[in-house]
């Protein structure tokens, strides 16, 4: 559990995102795509999920890519290569279904496009022929553009003030995407992982071309093994444990405004702890969706 490397992709004023290689090898072994690992960076700390972003069995380690949100991230921001996590457990979670569905878009919003990586690769490598739509707020926030390159066949790019790719949101190249997609080149599948919101508009547009959405959820998790109930999300009117039973789903079925809602319980405790411990910036808010915050 020792972290072997550790690297800023992001340093903006607002927003910090880290990459880090964390020696595991029994689950660089195991993970697959679409697969989680839940860390505790201290032994009084709590436990947070984290996407699998890549793994290289050879060194037996694994990749980690997480935004400096709330309290734990913050103290994993600053933990260096050498020293070691307390615990972790994974992998976790179903692994992404990859086999060849022929033509398929893969939407990343924020640091969601780290997770959409892994199944971009798989993808690909299973035959299918990738067209990947990236998002972020400004060109300085983007991440693994040049990996995403190289693991899709098309590469769209959408910055929400313009300063790189085109102007706007993930969903206008989407919409246009489908929009002009002939019956002979048509799409098959939409993969999206990014903030809730655009995870939630994805899915209401694909739904429009009655094509199948599969998102990855990023609800409250405790143990991320299906026994504190933490991550229940509602997805074709029934409950669902985010952490056994996803976190892939589809996003035709899920209830957002309940995954929202859920998202929002601990707001208070957490601006509270901030501010006993003086931890400045801080966003409570988005503390818990540390998967692909929003
Ligand atoms: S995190 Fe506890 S049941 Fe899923």
């Amino acid at each position: 559990m020792q972290i072997i490397k550790k690297e800023i992709l992001v340093q903006a004023p607002d927003v910090i995102i880290k990459r880090i290689e964390v020696l595991s090898p029994l689950i660089a072994k195991a993970a697959q795509p679409g697969q989680f690992v839940v860390v505790m960076v201290s032994e009084l700390g709590e436990r947070i999920p984290l996407t699998i972003v890549d793994r290289d069995i050879k060194n037996g380690a694994i990749t980690l890519i997480f935004q400096e949100v709330g309290l734990t991230t913050k103290l994993l921001g600053k933990m260096n290569a050498g020293n070691s996590l307390y615990a972790l457990a994974g992998p976790l979670g179903h692994a992404t279904e990859i086999k060849n569905y022929g033509k398929l878009i893969l939407v990343g919003g924020g640091v969601g496009i780290a997770e959409i990586y892994p199944a971009a690769k798989a993808f690909k490598e299973a035959g299918n022929h990738i067209t990947a739509i990236l998002g972020a707020r400004n060109k300085d926030l983007l991440i693994l553009e040049q990996e995403l390159k190289a693991s899709s066949n098309e590469l769209h790019i959408t910055t929400d003030d313009g300063s790189y790719g085109r102007k706007g949101f993930v969903t206008d190249i989407l919409e246009n995407l489908l929009t002009y997609s002939s019956q002979l080149t048509a799409y098959s599948l939409i993969y999206a992982v990014g903030p809730i919101p655009m995870m939630k508009e994805v899915s209401r547009v694909a739904n429009n071309f009655k094509i199948k959405t599969i998102v990855s959820l990023n609800p409250l998790m405790v143990d991320g093994t299906g026994m504190c109930g933490c991550c229940r999300v509602t997805v074709s009117n029934k409950t669902k444990f985010s952490c056994v039973d996803g976190p892939e789903f589809d996003g035709a079925q899920v209830d957002w405004d309940e995954l929202t809602q859920r998202n929002m319980a601990y707001l208070d405790k957490e601006r509270h702890i901030c501010s006993i411990i003086n931890l400045v910036p801080c966003h409570p808010e988005r503390a818990h969706s540390l998967r692909h915050p929003e």
